[in-house]
Formats: structure tokens, sequence, C-alpha cells
């Protein structure tokens, strides 16, 4: 039976961790760091990330600059509304709720955001950066699921590391950040033979593909560690729905060594890793 990660337990460590280094900042006459975020449109579920994310940056003790604007903002307002917060010394990470209204250009407004205050890790100079081996702002959620294969075993180097998905959010940092530590990096995706074979010859699984339980218990390799990014919601009977994992959590656990849940695993570790950018965004500037 796996030893179940605790991303919660482990995502309110690393936010208290950040909260006593803001506290110190602060209490030694320096500015409280400060993220920007900036919401387009009325999505129901961007509204809750951006709200959360504000929340979480308070409580550890940064300010947070919330810029909502109308569904029908223009590509060149948003551009100038970057250029302004690029331009603010007080703000110090910049992170675009996306998705972004179809007549924005993302790929345009993430080239735009200053790449010392992209702490989503998303811009091109980050990426490539993160791809040289360079210190850059990487993507929250592969930090996170990287932290919690860690929080398992510090030294992941030799590992035989699979990576299911090759998203520019997700898969592909995750996959850098993996042989950053070391690790002989697979990444599967839709095209790949054999998933299940692929699978099952990996000491760490990572699993980024966005479909409920497509990896069965019955591809982890004994006492491997699996991470589950996937959020899946399925009907659970009755009307209501409950959230699943792109894992076959209760299968994988009778065989993996180490497992995340979904929920509670890879989710809280986002926004924690979020604040920890801006942390090391500011210190970056040297503020
Ligand atoms: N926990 C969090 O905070 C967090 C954050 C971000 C995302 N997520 C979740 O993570 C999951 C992945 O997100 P994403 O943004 O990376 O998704 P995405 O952009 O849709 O990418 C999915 C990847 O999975 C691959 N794939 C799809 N079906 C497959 C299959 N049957 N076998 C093997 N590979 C397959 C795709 O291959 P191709 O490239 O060949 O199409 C693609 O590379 C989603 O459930 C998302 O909700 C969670």
């Amino acid at each position: 039976m796996a030893k179940i990660i605790d991303g919660k337990a482990i995502a309110a460590n690393l936010r208290a961790d950040i909260a006593a280094s803001v506290e110190k900042i602060v209490a030694t006459g320096g500015r409280a760091p400060g993220l920007a975020v900036v919401l387009v449109g009325e999505d129901p579920a961007s509204q809750v990330y951006v709200r959360s994310k504000g929340a979480a940056t308070r409580e550890v003790g940064m300010v947070s600059l919330e810029h909502k604007l109308a569904a029908t903002t223009s590509e060149a307002d948003l551009l100038r509304l970057i250029a302004t917060l690029n331009a603010d010394p007080a703000v110090d990470g910049i992170l675009v709720q996306l998705p972004l209204p179809a007549h924005i250009d993302a790929g345009k407004v993430i080239e735009a955001i200053d790449p010392h205050k992209d702490v989503d890790g998303f811009h091109p100079v980050n990426v490539g950066r993160l791809a040289s081996g360079a210190p850059a702002l990487a993507p929250c959620t592969p930090t996170g699921s990287l932290l919690l294969a860690q929080s398992v075993q510090t030294q992941l180097s030799g590992l035989d590391a699979v990576v299911i998905g090759r998203s520019n959010i997700v898969g592909k940092p995750m996959a850098q950040l993996l042989l950053r530590e070391n690790c002989t990096v697979t990444v599967a995706h839709s095209r790949t033979r054999e998933l299940a074979a692929v699978v099952r010859r990996a000491d760490l699984v990572v699993a980024a593909v966005g479909k409920p339980e497509v990896v069965r218990g019955d591809w982890i390799k004994p006492g491997a560690i699996v991470i589950d990014v996937g959020i899946n919601r399925v009907a659970a009977g009755e009307g209501k729905t409950r959230l699943v994992g792109d894992v076959a959590f209760a299968e994988a656990k009778e065989v993996a060594g180490a497992i995340t849940p979904v929920p509670g695993g890879v989710g809280p570790m986002t926004i924690a890793c979020l604040l920890r950018n801006t942390l090391d965004a500011y210190r970056m500037r040297g503020a």
C-alpha cells in the first residue's frame, strides 16, 4: 500500500516558510513583494482561481494587485497594462490568467511580460533558461509536482521518469525539471505506442493527460512514485460530480510506493509555488 503524499500539508508548510520570509523582509524595513494578477472577462473558473490567488498572496503578507478587465478589452489596452506593470517598482510578479478571450493573442501577451516578473514561467526567455539549465522562473504546477516527488525521495538522480503529456504548461517543463535532477526522462503523449509498457518501466510517473483515470494500476511498477497532475470532473450519480485524476487511484495505490491523491495532491502546490516564484522574482530583482 502506497504512502499517500499530502500535497495540502506540504503546500501549507511551503506557504508558512514564504510568510516567514516576507515577515522578515518587512520587519527589517523592506517592501513587501507584490503580485499583480490580470483577469480579462468573466470566466467563472478563472474568477475562482484569481480570487484564491489573491487571498493566498495576502495570507503570506504580500501585496495582491488585482486587475479585472472587461471581456471586450482590446489586445492593445491589455499590452498597455502589462507595460505599466512591467515599469511599476512595486510589482514583482505579473500573472495573466489564461485562457484569454479569442480576440487576444495569448502568446503576444506572455511575451510582453518582463521575464524577471514572469511568475508563471511561460515567457520564452524563462522557457529557454530552464531548458539550458540556467536559473529561471519555472512553471508552478511542474515545480510543485517536483517538490512532491522530492518529499518522498530527496535525490531523484538516476531514476527512470516518465512524464505523460507534453503541454507547454505541464509536460514539457516537468521533463526539463526532472532532467535537471538527473532523471532519465521519457515524455509520452497521445501518439506514444505501448504507453502501458513505457509507464511500467518508470520509477517516477508524472501523469498530465487530462483524461480521467487513464493510467491503470497494472501500469505502475511496484514501489514507483506516482504524481497525478490531472483534474477531471466526472459524474458521481444523482446529478452530482466528483474530481478524479489521470491515474486510477484505488488501483495504483495498491502497487505504487507513493502517490498523490486528487484532490489534495498537486493542486494545492500550484498556488504555493506561484508565491515562491513571486518571492524569487522579488529577490532576483534585488528589491
Ligand atoms: N493541479 C494543477 O494545478 C493543474 C495545473 C494545470 C493542469 N492541470 C491538469 O493537468 C492535466 C493536463 O493539463 P495540460 O494543460 O497539460 O493538458 P493538455 O494541454 O490538454 O495536454 C495533455 C497532454 O496529454 C496528452 N494525451 C492526451 N491523451 C493522451 C492519451 N490517451 N495517452 C497519452 N497522452 C495523452 C496530449 O498529447 P498530444 O500532445 O499528443 O495531444 C498532451 O500532450 C489536466 O487534467 C489539467 O486539468 C492541473
